[in-house]
């Protein structure tokens, strides 16, 4: 992988883990539940633990993150207002699906980077982080399906 590519998608996960943090942070407020609230706070720490990470790559490399807008439109998806219109299930089945395009991004970076020696760092920390995606996902899957359980 050539390094354009490399910065390239290294920009891309830092905007899907900026719209991560944003999602969580953005609804702790209007969470009822103390244990739901410190859910979302503790994926809030790891997503930010996660960004911190892709911008010291970045850094690394001699460039940075070159975020041109907030990161909610750069990933077209919702934040902020829209969010509080949302119901918990509905709020759970976006965390499902924002989670899996960050479970399939770093899947395919970790495919594509197999046999690249220069890369194999990089990504056992990206497969680290599909393992935290995978948690946060099961989370809100399970909750979802509880939910769905006692409203039936
Ligand atoms: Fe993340
Ligand atoms: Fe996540």
């Amino acid at each position: 992988m050539d390094d354009d590519t490399l910065v390239k998608r290294l920009r891309r996960f830092y905007v899907l883990e900026a719209y991560q943090v944003d999602l969580y942070k953005s609804q702790l407020t209007s969470l009822e539940d103390p244990h739901i609230q410190h859910v979302f706070e503790r994926f809030m720490v790891r997503e930010q633990e996660h960004m911190d990470y892709l911008e010291q790559q970045l850094k690394e490399m001699g460039t940075g993150v070159g975020i041109a807008g907030p990161p909610f439109k750069l990933a077209g998806m919702v934040t902020g207002k829209a969010l509080d219109l949302l119901s918990l299930k509905d709020r759970y089945k976006l965390g499902i699906a924002v989670e899996q395009k960050a479970i399939q991004m770093y899947h395919e970076f970790i495919e594509t980077a197999r046999n690249d020696p220069r890369l194999s760092d990089l990504s056992k920390y990206l497969a680290y982080f599909m393992v935290d995606e995978e948690t946060h996902q099961f989370w809100f899957k399970e909750h979802l399906s509880r939910l769905e359980d006692t409203r039936a």
